[in-house]
C-alpha cells in the first residue's frame, strides 16, 4: 500500500497546481468572487455526506479496516451543514424559483460536479475496504489542497466584515487533516497493508482516475468564477 501512498502524494502536489489555486490566492481580487464558485460546487458537496453515509459505511463490520472507514465517515457526514451557513454569510445564496434551482444543479456548466459524484458512488458502492480507503485518501488529498487555501480567503472576509466562515476556514480545515485519520499509527498501518500485483495495479488505475474527475470538477469551478461577477461588495461591521 505504500506505493500507492506515495503516488497521492505526488498526485496531490500537481493537483496543487491547478489554476483555480492561483486564482484563489490573487489577492487583487475581490475574496468573495475568489469563492464565487461554490453555487457550482453544491451538488458534489450535498452529495459527499450521502457518499459516506450510504457508500463508504458499512455497519455493523468485522474487518479492522472498513471500521477504520466508518469512523472517518462520521467526520466527514455533516460538512455541508457549514457550507449552507457559509453562502449565507457571503451573501451567495441568491434567491430562486425552485425548478430554476432545480435546472441550475443539473445545467451544463455545473455537469463535472455531477460527474464527479457518479463516479465516486461508482468506486465505492460494492467495493472493497481497500478501494474505499484509496478514494478516501484521494477525497482528503484534494480537499486538504483546496480547503487549506479556501480557509486563507475566510480569514481575509472575516478580517473585513468580523462574520466567521465555517465551511471556508480553519474550523473545516482542523478536521481534513489531509490523511483517512491523524489517529496515530494508522498511517503506518494503511502502508503495511500488503497488496498483490493486481490489486496494486487496480489501485494504480484507481487513483489515476480520481484525479482525472477531480482536476475536471476544479477547473469547471475556474470557469465559473471567472464567469459568474459577484455583485456584493464586502461591508465591513
Ligand atoms: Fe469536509
Amino acid at each position: 500500500m505504500q506505493q500507492i501512498l506515495t503516488l497521492i502524494e505526488q498526485k496531490k502536489q500537481e493537483y496543487a497546481q491547478l489554476a483555480l489555486f492561483s486564482f484563489m490566492q490573487n489577492k487583487s481580487i475581490n475574496p468573495i468572487q475568489r469563492l464565487a464558485w461554490a453555487p457550482c460546487a453544491a451538488h458534489f458537496i450535498m452529495n459527499f455526506g450521502e457518499l459516506n453515509k450510504y457508500f463508504l459505511r458499512e455497519e455493523p463490520t468485522n474487518d479492522p479496516i472498513q471500521a477504520l472507514i466508518n469512523k472517518h465517515t462520521y467526520e466527514d457526514d455533516h460538512h455541508w451543514l457549514w457550507f449552507l451557513e457559509d453562502l449565507k454569510n457571503l451573501e451567495l445564496d441568491k434567491l430562486l424559483k425552485f425548478s430554476d434551482a432545480l435546472k441550475f444543479l443539473w445545467s451544463e456548466e455545473t455537469k463535472n460536479a455531477r460527474c464527479l459524484n457518479y463516479q465516486l458512488y461508482r468506486y465505492t458502492s460494492q467495493a472493497t475496504p481497500i478501494q474505499k480507503i484509496i478514494v478516501i485518501e484521494v477525497t482528503e488529498a484534494t480537499g486538504n489542497i483546496m480547503f487549506s487555501t479556501a480557509a486563507e480567503i475566510g480569514k481575509e472576509i472575516k478580517a473585513i466584515t468580523q462574520k466567521p466562515c465555517r465551511y471556508f476556514a480553519d474550523f473545516h480545515l482542523n478536521v481534513e487533516t489531509g490523511h483517512m485519520t491523524s489517529q496515530s499509527g494508522i498511517e503506518q498501518f494503511l502502508q503495511d497493508i500488503q497488496l498483490s500485483e493486481a490489486t496494486r495495479q487496480e489501485a494504480y488505475e484507481l487513483v489515476e482516475n480520481l484525479f482525472t474527475i477531480f482536476t475536471q470538477f476544479t477547473n469547471e469551478l475556474l470557469v465559473y468564477a471567472e464567469t459568474h461577477k459577484i455583485e456584493q461588495q464586502l461591508k465591513t461591521a
